[in-house]
């Protein structure tokens, strides 16, 4: 396969690093020209750091790592420290980073690396609030062109969100922002909650990633402890779900996962539905389809790519 070239824009959390770490163990597949961090489960200065403890541990200190957005572009920042912890990656055990952020901006590196590429080359993937990746088309439009595909972790189609009854954490954090991204052009792949809650890290997964025996499962198996969302009335087994990396398995191994072309957009007026994905299931507005959005999952084909990944580093 050849290798894909991506940004991976994210809020680091827990399962943010997962996905990173996939990302960071599959070198044959993804080329990753940086990582570019959000506020979102906690602030910026947090999640920047965060990303960068990731590469270290990863054995990557030369990859770069740009903050972007202290903040959503309308709303005031509401962040998830009871979800992820004070520090966004509680559980870790890792040390702060000494390998230095970048100085530009991360929507500055967003905008030069898709201009300087070829048409429909870059992939994009969010795995945290869109407000990076929205301030770079509102900046420069034109970055539309070059990039191949926006794939995200974001939103619930089909069921209740769990930010707020209707809206999914990263679509919640900056609904404003995603509207944006949606209407931008490029085609997007959906991540949400229908397909992620179908990936529960029961306690004999948890188990498997441990086994590894390695600094990298050592550290996961702590995150996802401490990350435990454990709650089968919501999620039907043991466990909790394993967001962000669903982006990353799906850009690795496409068969994992099934979904349906629709077209999809955000709510930005409602007060109660605010940030909710709206998507056209049946296609009953006549507009054409602007995303794919995943609702199954093989599971175990899902956790077996984890580990393997994960052993690789
Ligand atoms: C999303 O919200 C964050 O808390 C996770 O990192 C994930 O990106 C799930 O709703
Ligand atoms: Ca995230």
């Amino acid at each position: 396969m050849a290798q894909r070239p991506v940004i991976v824009d994210c809020d680091p959390g827990q399962d943010d690093a997962v996905a990173l770490l996939m990302a960071l163990a599959s070198p044959e597949s993804l080329k990753v020209l940086g990582i570019t961090c959000v506020a979102g489960n906690v602030p910026l200065e947090l999640t920047q750091r965060n990303a960068r403890r990731i590469c270290e541990l990863a054995g990557q200190p030369d990859l770069p790592v740009f903050a972007g957005c202290p903040r959503p572009m309308l709303l005031p920042l509401t962040t998830a420290e009871a979800v992820h912890g004070k520090t966004g990656l509680d559980g870790s055990g890792l040390p702060e980073p000494t390998m230095a952020l970048q100085d530009r901006h991360a929507v500055d590196f967003i905008i030069d690396t898709c201009l300087s590429a070829g048409d429909g080359e870059i992939t994009i993937c969010t795995l945290g609030p869109m407000t990076n990746l929205a301030v770079a088309f509102v900046k420069a439009p034109q970055i539309a062109g070059k990039i191949k595909e926006i794939v995200f972790m974001g939103g619930a189609a089909l069921g209740p969100g769990n930010r707020t009854p209707a809206a999914e954490f990263n679509i919640a954090t900056d609904p404003h922002a995603a509207q944006v991204v949606m209407e931008a052009g490029p085609p997007l792949v959906m991540f949400g909650l229908d397909v992620t809650h179908r990936v529960i890290t029961t306690p004999a997964r948890l188990d498997a990633i441990t086994r590894i025996g390695s600094p990298v499962s050592e550290a996961v198996t702590g995150m996802l402890t401490f990350y435990d969302r454990n709650d089968p009335d919501r999620y039907g087994e043991r466990g909790g779900p394993l967001h962000d990396p669903c982006v990353i398995a799906w850009l690795l191994q496409p068969d994992l996962f099934r979904g349906k072309q629709v077209h999809l957009s955000v709510e930005t007026g409602s007060p109660l539905t605010m940030g909710q994905t709206v998507a056209d299931w049946w296609g009953v507005t006549g507009k054409g389809p602007n995303a794919t959005i995943m609702d199954r999952a093989d599971s175990d084909g899902f956790y077996s790519l984890v580990v393997d990944r994960l052993s690789r580093l």
